[in-house]
């Protein structure tokens, strides 16, 4: 049973994540670990740590990614609230919302905003975020979502036209068929005059986005080694993250830049919860995540295949990034 707890007068939280959904995420875990290469699904990023170090990339100077979406958003925020008429934001990996003052702001000005929906594994950012948010905006509603995207999109409940948010590029941390049933998840539940605004990352030379998952200060390389802490409380583990290597590099062939982290010798990892022990060979590599790069027929096709259609397309002067503004086909 998820539990919803009124926090203030304008809050409300909903926690989705519950214990019994521990044992599906270590079923999950434990058949990922098996794969041939090895791989720790994304989402363990982000606890409280991994959320800290991803605010952290998104500052550096590398990084294009965020900054790009920001000035993106700025200059399409009043069109997008306009000819949305949203009252109601829903992001999904909501994270330290940072980009959502923006969208905020552009609905307020138009008088429509009501209600914003954070979505997000990260119990923490969703509270953090909604005490924040209310005192920053004197009407606003926050109902907070601690949940998982791959499998509690229809747990959102129901409401006025709303303006769904998946930004940061986080649709292409899963693979195209995974992708694809990610956003059918989020285009089923949706109504007639809602809307969704994706943040993709654009395809362009293979220096800058190489480099954008290899800084210099080494942020990358502890927040990917981070998921391991992560890995090791859920699963009652003992991997060393300090003896594995950070590797980033851009996969022409599937259009994504590959994270893994490659064991610098010989690791013996015991996983209690699983009662499973592992040999990670030396160099042997587990991946960890995958950012896919787009051009705007992919992202289109991608859209189209989970039920939506393109409404608009935004990128920056540069083409490094882009938003898709789409609607429910039909
Ligand atoms: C790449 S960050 C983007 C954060 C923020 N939206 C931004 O644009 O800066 C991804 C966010 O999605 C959240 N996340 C990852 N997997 C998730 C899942 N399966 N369900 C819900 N949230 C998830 C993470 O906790 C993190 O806050």
């Amino acid at each position: 049973m998820a539990t919803t707890t009124p926090v203030s007068e304008r809050i409300r939280v909903e926690v989705q994540l519950e214990p019994s959904h521990r044992e599906a995420d270590l079923a999950e875990l434990r058949a990922t670990l098996m794969e041939s290469p090895r791989r720790i699904p994304s989402k363990y990023f982000y606890d409280q740590q991994g959320s800290a170090l991803f605010e952290q990339i998104t500052e550096l100077p590398e990084y294009y990614l965020a900054r790009t979406e920001r000035s993106l958003l700025e200059s399409i925020a009043d069109e997008v609230a306009a000819r949305t008429g949203a009252e109601e934001l829903v992001e999904l990996g909501a994270g330290a919302a940072t980009k959502t003052r923006i969208l905020l702001d552009a609905m307020s000005r138009q008088g429509n905003l009501r209600l914003y929906v954070p979505f997000d594994v990260s119990e923490s950012e969703v509270r953090r975020v909604a005490e924040e948010l209310t005192r920053e905006y004197d009407e606003l509603f926050v109902h907070g979502m601690v949940a998982d995207f791959t499998h509690h999109l229809d747990e959102i409940p129901p409401g006025d036209p709303r303006l769904v948010i998946l930004l940061g590029s986080t649709i292409g941390n899963y693979r195209p068929e995974e992708a694809v049933e990610l956003l059918q998840g989020v285009c089923d539940p949706m109504a007639a005059g809602d809307f969704f605004l994706l943040g993709v990352d654009l395809v362009k030379d293979v220096e800058r986005l190489e480099a954008a998952y290899n800084d210099s200060a080494g942020i990358t390389a502890e927040f990917n080694r981070n998921i391991l802490r992560v890995v090791n409380r859920l699963a009652e583990a003992d991997f060393r993250p300090e003896s594995y290597r950070h590797v980033a590099f851009f996969d022409r062939e599937n259009s994504w830049i590959e994270i893994s982290l490659a064991a610098e010798t010989d690791q013996p990892v015991r996983l209690e919860a699983l009662d499973l022990t592992l040999s990670i060979e030396a160099e042997e590599k587990i991946h960890t995540e995958i950012s896919s790069k787009y051009d705007r027929p992919m992202v289109e096709e991608m859209l189209v295949a989970s039920g939506f259609r393109l409404a608009e397309w935004y990128t920056d002067p540069d083409r490094l990034f882009a938003l898709a503004l789409a609607r429910k086909s039909g």
